[in-house]
């Protein structure tokens, strides 16, 4: 019979979806497996589909030396299919500058769209026989089986149950998300902020170097054309990376809240669906009971799709956060992150470092020839230029930080400290006739006293950010932001894109087993009324 024939349609489809599901997701590449392991590097697979553990991975790889050559990141976990490659494995590692990359990770949830594909027409065929099977057929006199009306309700409770379980976990799932997401977010941007902030300070220091002219001693020529190569790097440096942060910012701060409204849209919406057509169709209301089905039909199709669209979030995390580790663990390696991380080999980084000892060294030699020559020398005044009646104690000489062979050496007594040189200095500072001659006690003018806090600033700054400097440039300062990312924020990330993740599947599954479920459950429902009042009871007769 038309209508049975097509109840049965409805209900194999409903399997029939199911099982899709489960087999497509064993048959792909998606690594159920370290779903189930917590170690966020989780459990890769191998070419023979073998769980490697990736620690036991790592212990293998440690015992060689270290490579020079290129590594290929998260070599194990990108192994997927690639459908712009004839389907042929990708190899190429965590690469987002590559489209292959992304065309294998979209391919991960490509069951999913082929499932909401599926559902969506084979459900809209099924809608279109019960209706078709309504109007021919409805004086067919109907048969009712107490087994299958008992069954359906148990299901559809059960379904029910499942949706609703569905949407909290998606409800929780999203929350927790949202918030590691935003934690993650302002992590890295606090670290771009501080990073700006220095680079700032940096320049800020390097720019007292322009006023530098220390009395008749003059800096050497290479090192104030070494300053200015310096600043205008920085310089740039930051408002590069003040500016892509802020606008990266706000980019992912505002897709993190629309998928969080929208999650949170979703999971309302169909925690609404699944409990009014679960009422409605106990109480048998079939008109409003098809009109609930065509939205669940709708949402269901968005649902699975927005499954697919989170694998891939997930799996793009994940790969991520292996690729960091890896990159973090590897510092030789050339690697896919070398391309978008502008990291300088270690020798040139040295060579700043060293460049910006010398500097500091030698601003500092320069300030001292001129207080123990100048300042703290006694001429007559004949001697113009140097003389301009400098009186009173003298003047402690700047503590050097390095010794010639720029090898760290400690202050001796009676030096002070570049931090609080001037400070100390101010103390010795005279008044100036207008000629320019000390007229009080002291042994500074304010013009020397000015040129020479401009050099110390600079060869503080030197001192204090060069280090900084350094990891910056050899991505040290990366790799130590990517270390923190990876151990603190990765598992968060990971778990929470999978609870979300899995609440989606339930409740996309569960509200696509309930819809058929109302509908079955409706038809047996009428069966029963039909043949309570069309049969004699058994009492009576
Ligand atoms: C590895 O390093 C050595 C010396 O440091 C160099 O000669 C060689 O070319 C490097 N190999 C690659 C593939 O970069
Ligand atoms: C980063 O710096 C900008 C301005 O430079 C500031 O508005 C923002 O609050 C800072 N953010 C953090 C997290 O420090
Ligand atoms: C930059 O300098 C200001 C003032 O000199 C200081 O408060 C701030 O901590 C410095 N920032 C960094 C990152 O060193
Ligand atoms: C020294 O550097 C600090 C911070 O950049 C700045 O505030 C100060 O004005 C500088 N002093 C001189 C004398 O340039
Ligand atoms: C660097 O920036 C500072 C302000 O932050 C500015 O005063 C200076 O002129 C700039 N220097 C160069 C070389 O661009
Ligand atoms: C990453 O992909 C780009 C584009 O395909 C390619 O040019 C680059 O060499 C790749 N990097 C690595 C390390 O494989
Ligand atoms: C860079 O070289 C220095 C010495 O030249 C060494 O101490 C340091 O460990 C090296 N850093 C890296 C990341 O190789
Ligand atoms: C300062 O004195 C030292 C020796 O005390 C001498 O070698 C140096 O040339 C003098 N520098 C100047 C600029 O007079
Ligand atoms: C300068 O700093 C040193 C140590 O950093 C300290 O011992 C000394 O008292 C400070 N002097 C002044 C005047 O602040
Ligand atoms: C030189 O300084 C002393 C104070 O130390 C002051 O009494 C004297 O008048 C000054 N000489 C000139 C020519 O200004």
């Amino acid at each position: 019979m038309l209508c049975k024939t097509s109840l049965l349609f409805c209900l194999v489809t409903a399997f029939f979806i199911l099982s899709c599901v489960t087999l497509g997701l064993a048959g792909s590449d998606f690594d159920f497996p370290s779903f189930q392991t917590t170690s966020i590097s989780g459990e890769i697979r191998n070419e023979n589909n073998v769980l490697v553990s990736w620690g036991t991975k790592r212990l293998l790889t440690e015992d060689e030396p270290p490579l020079n050559s290129s590594l290929i990141l998260a070599a194990k976990r990108t192994y997927r299919k690639d459908p712009l490659n004839n389907f042929k494995r990708y190899t190429g590692g965590w690469n987002i500058s590559n489209r292959h990359y992304w065309a294998s990770v979209a391919f991960t949830a490509a069951p999913f769209f082929v499932v909401a594909l599926i559902w969506f027409v084979i459900f809209a065929l099924c809608l279109l026989f019960i209706c078709l099977c309504y109007c021919c057929c409805r004086r067919v006199p109907y048969g009712y089986s107490r087994i299958a009306y008992a069954l359906s309700l148990i299901l559809l409770i059960l379904f029910t149950i499942t949706a609703v379980v569905g949407c909290i976990i998606l409800y929780i799932g999203q929350g927790k998300f949202h918030s590691s997401t935003v934690n993650t977010l302002d992590y890295v941007v606090h670290q771009a902020n501080t990073t700006a902030d220095s680079l700032r300070n940096i320049s800020g220091y390097l720019a007292a170097a322009k006023l530098i002219a220390v009395d008749q001693v003059l800096l050497p020529g290479s090192v104030q054309t070494d300053i200015d190569r310096i600043q205008t790097k920085i310089n740039s440096s930051a408002n590069t990376l003040a500016s892509k942060t802020e606008d990266n910012k706000d980019d992912i701060a505002g897709l993190v809240e629309s998928v969080r409204l929208a999650l949170i849209i979703l999971s309302a919406i169909m925690l609404l669906l699944t409990f009014l057509g679960f009422v409605l169709s106990i109480f048998g209301m079939q008109a409003f009971v098809y009109i609930l089905v065509i939205f669940g039909w709708i949402l269901v199709t968005g649902t699975l799709i927005l499954c697919g669209i989170f694998l891939v979030l997930h799996n793009v995390t994940a790969d991520s956060c292996v690729a960091m580790n890896q990159w973090v663990q590897h510092p030789l390696a050339h690697t896919a992150l070398d391309d978008i991380l502008p990291c300088v080999d270690n020798a040139t980084a040295q060579e700043t470092l060293t460049k910006s000892k010398e500097v500091t060294s030698k601003l500092v030699d320069v300030v001292n020839q001129v207080i123990t020559n100048i300042s703290n020398n006694n001429f007559s005044p004949s001697f113009r230029p140097l003389y301009y009646n400098q009186s009173g104690p003298k003047l402690p000489i700047l503590c050097n930080p390095f010794f010639s062979d720029l090898t760290d050496r400690s202050c001796s007594p009676g030096e002070v400290d570049l931090s609080n040189a001037t400070k100390v200095w101010d103390n010795y500072v005279c008044q100036v006739s207008p000629s320019g001659i000390c007229s009080t006690t002291g042994r500074l003018t304010p013009i020397i006293y000015g040129q020479m806090a401009a050099a110390v600033n600079v060869s503080f700054g030197l001192y204090h950010y060069g280090p900084f400097l350094v990891d910056l440039e050899d991505c040290d300062f990366v790799r130590q932001t990517f270390g923190d990312i990876y151990s603190i924020y990765c598992p968060g990330l990971q778990r929470y894109s999978k609870w979300v993740y899995i609440g989606l599947v339930m409740v996309g599954l569960a509200v696509l087993l309930s819809l058929t479920f109302w509908v079955i459950y409706g038809r047996e429902r009428r069966h029963r009324v039909y043949t309570k009042e069309h049969m004699p009871k058994p009492a009576e007769g």
